[in-house]
């Protein structure tokens, strides 16, 4: 059967400008009389926020098989509690990360299997999945740029190497290139509005508008 509802996801590296294009998606659905529910990733549930609490902890060393781990988990957490009932309901949700980041972080970027990965976020996930995706994509000198733009102290994930960021970024436009249909990927180096008018074209195709 057809997953009801609607949920978009929005991936990308630290700082690429995602969860600014999920606002102003959220307030573009709201005008639209649209209620759309926020998620975060890893979060949202009083479990997978004190999980990403861990995860994000500078001083608590992770092996990255440990870490991959903890991601599942608080992912299914958050699609047995929050994600599954939603869509269930017919709503509308946009989540910042979602699965995607997990291949591209602890697969491209740890260099974990991939074949595993898929198979721990099917576990995680069950039946629903995302039917839209947009991956902001940027370069590290950027992503760094922004973040000391914004006087953010580097979390664990954000203190990792150039090269580290690279593989990550690479794994996110090979998801984008495996996954044309669902995922639409955004040059992060453009104006903000640009860059939203790209997704409210998206946006209005799935909702039929215009
Ligand atoms: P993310 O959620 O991907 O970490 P944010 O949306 O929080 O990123 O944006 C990180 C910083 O970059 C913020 O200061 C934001 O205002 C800025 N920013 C976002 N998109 C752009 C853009 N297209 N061009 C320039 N700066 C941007
Ligand atoms: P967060 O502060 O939410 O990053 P951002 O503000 O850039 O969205 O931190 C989440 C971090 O966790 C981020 O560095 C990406 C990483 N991550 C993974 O490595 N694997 C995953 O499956 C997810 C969901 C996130």
């Amino acid at each position: 059967m057809k997953q009801k509802g609607l949920f978009i996801t929005f991936e990308g590296i630290d700082g690429c400008g995602k969860s600014t294009q999920l606002k102003l998606t959220s307030n573009y659905l709201k005008k639209l009389g649209l209620r759309p529910e926020i998620l975060r990733e890893p979060g949202s549930t009083i479990l997978s926020e004190k999980i990403r609490s861990i995860l994000l902890n500078k001083n608590i060393k992770i092996n990255p098989i440990s870490e991959l781990m903890l991601y599942v988990a608080a992912r299914a957490e958050l699609v047995e509690n929050t994600i599954g009932p939603a869509l269930d309901k017919g709503k509308i949700i946009l989540c910042d990360r979602f699965y995607d980041s997990t291949t591209a972080y602890q697969g491209f970027g740890r260099g974990l299997d991939i074949k595993v990965i898929n198979k721990m976020n099917r576990l995680a996930v069950g039946k629903y999945k995302p039917n839209l995706t947009f991956i902001v994509d940027i370069d590290y000198p950027t992503s760094l740029a922004r973040m000391k733009k914004m006087n953010k102290v580097a979390d664990r994930l954000e203190s990792e190497s150039k090269a580290f960021f690279a593989r990550v970024r690479n794994g996110f436009i090979d998801i984008s290139r495996q996954n044309k249909k669902r995922v639409v990927l955004l040059n992060g180096k453009k104006p903000i509005e640009k860059i939203f008018d790209e997704v409210k074209d998206c946006l209005n195709r799935k909702l039929k508008i215009g």
